[in-house]
């Protein structure tokens, strides 16, 4: 005889255990947990096995949009069967970037476009302002995804955008409507879909205000790729970046402009990040690889003497032990009393780093601040710098060059011995006690 065994599940967060309880111990909500009969073990059908030699692999062909921010983030373009989430705070422009998404793709596949937040009329007043002529995009407001499950696998189209998945219920689900339970039941419908039909599904999903995904990361781990829309406040930039991504590499990064008519593609966001750099003492210019591209990014440090007893270390954007530990390495050969003054530390936009080809940077931001002296007007500096004092030459160097003559950077500063093909002037360094020479003067 099979042994039978009951599970109780809360039907709002999906919390399991073997005993019924008030209350749910996850939630902390209320008659939430109810019976579940599982399936007496030794019920169920054998899985199929089979050796890989069986196994037929088809080509994937990607699906490019021609918006090439969103392809090269997406790794090249959308996989058929595949289910992404495009995720951000709330008018940040998701539902913009599907819609110009969704146009794109359906010149030449057959793409439906579920609106579940808002009506059609809404979504029509949307296209005229970014000009879409969309009459091969077909729309639906049905916000019940048992019904866009029966129409895709009926219809089967290429591509599905659903705007948003936390706005589609489904009618005869144990969990609440609008609950986590749910949401994992509806993106696992979805993704089985995909799967079985070859349809690729991008779906907008909202954060919460700690800047998660709602669910907590709940469908990070379902679904294929995660895609974050975040602002950049100074420019209307909205930068698209990848978080997770089988298909893809991820780090990548896209930029757009917010503009009247919609969001306009940025490819030399460099250009921006240098019409804002000044020349100022405490500021220098590094150069950062995100995915695969290069970017310009400004390092700002203000040091000065502490007025109360324990110096002040404030680092934002970067790694506040990288900071700390650059300020001991000049503490130590080049004499200064960082340990007397209070560093403040930033890098120019929202960005983050995390390379120890900035430590040169950080090293003479560090200074050109103490010593209130800019540096030498386009440089750009690249290089790691060891505890003991020696500078030392980075990876990937061809890359930073090309794009440092690309946007009219004058002078490289370097390690002494990094081997380096530009038709920038260089200057080298092998030890930090070298770099007091570019203040002296
Ligand atoms: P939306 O795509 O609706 O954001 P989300 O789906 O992430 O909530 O975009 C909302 C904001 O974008 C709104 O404040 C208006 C602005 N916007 C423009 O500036 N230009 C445009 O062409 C469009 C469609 C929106
Ligand atoms: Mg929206």
């Amino acid at each position: 005889m099979t042994k039978k065994s009951s599970i109780y599940s809360c039907n709002n967060c999906s919390y399991q255990t073997i005993k019924w309880l008030g209350c749910c111990p996850d939630c902390q909500r209320f008659d939430t947990i109810k019976l579940i009969p599982a399936k007496a073990v030794g019920q169920a059908i054998p899985a199929a096995l089979s050796d890989l030699s069986t196994i037929t692999l088809e080509p994937t062909k990607r699906m490019l949009t021609g918006i090439k921010e969103w392809d090269r983030v997406t790794g090249g373009g959308i996989v058929p069967g595949s289910f992404s989430i495009l995720t951000g705070d709330p008018g940040i422009g998701k539902s913009t970037l599907l819609l110009h998404i969704a146009q794109q793709l359906a010149n030449t596949y057959k793409v439906f476009y579920f609106s579940s937040e808002e009506s059609l009329e809404q979504v029509k007043s949307r296209a005229e302002r970014l000009h879409i002529q969309a009459q091969k995009l077909l729309f639906s407001d049905d916000p019940n995804l048992e019904s866009l499950l029966a129409t895709c696998i009926q219809e089967k189209p290429a591509v599905v955008i659903i705007d948003s998945i936390q706005n589609c219920y489904i009618t005869d689900s144990p969990a609440l409507s609008g609950s986590i339970g749910q949401l994992k039941e509806a993106a696992f419908k979805l993704m089985r879909m995909a799967k079985e039909n070859r349809i690729a599904i991008i779906a907008s999903g909202h954060i919460t205000k700690e800047g998660v995904m709602a669910g907590p990361k709940t469908l990070e781990h379902l679904v294929d790729a995660v895609f974050y829309l975040q602002g950049e406040d100074r420019w209307q930039t909205r930068v698209l970046r990848s978080v997770k991504n089988r298909f893809g590499t991820v780090c990548e990064l896209g930029f757009f402009s917010m503009e009247e008519h919609g969001l306009k593609e940025m490819p030399n966001i460099n250009e921006h990040l240098l019409e804002e750099l000044s020349h100022n003492p405490g500021s220098v210019l590094i150069s950062f690889i995100e995915g695969s591209r290069p970017l310009l990014i400004e390092l700002q440090a203000l040091v000065l003497q502490s007025k109360y007893g324990i110096p002040q270390r404030v680092v934002s954007g970067i790694d506040h032990t990288q900071v700390v530990l650059i300020a001991a390495i000049l503490e130590k050969y080049l004499h200064i009393k960082f340990g007397t003054h209070d560093i403040f530390f930033k890098i120019s936009g929202s960005f983050k780093i995390k390379s120890a080809s900035a430590d040169l940077g950080i090293a003479l931001a560090l200074l050109s601040s103490y010593f209130q002296k800019p540096l030498p007007e386009k440089s750009l500096i690249l290089g790691e710098v060891s505890l003991t004092g020696q500078i030392k030459p980075i990876n990937q160097m061809t890359v930073h060059a090309a794009e440092a003559e690309k946007f009219g950077i004058q002078r490289l500063i370097l390690a002494q011995n990094q081997k380096v093909d530009t038709s920038c002037k260089t200057l080298k360094f092998s030890h930090v006690y070298e770099l007091v020479t570019l203040f002296s003067e």
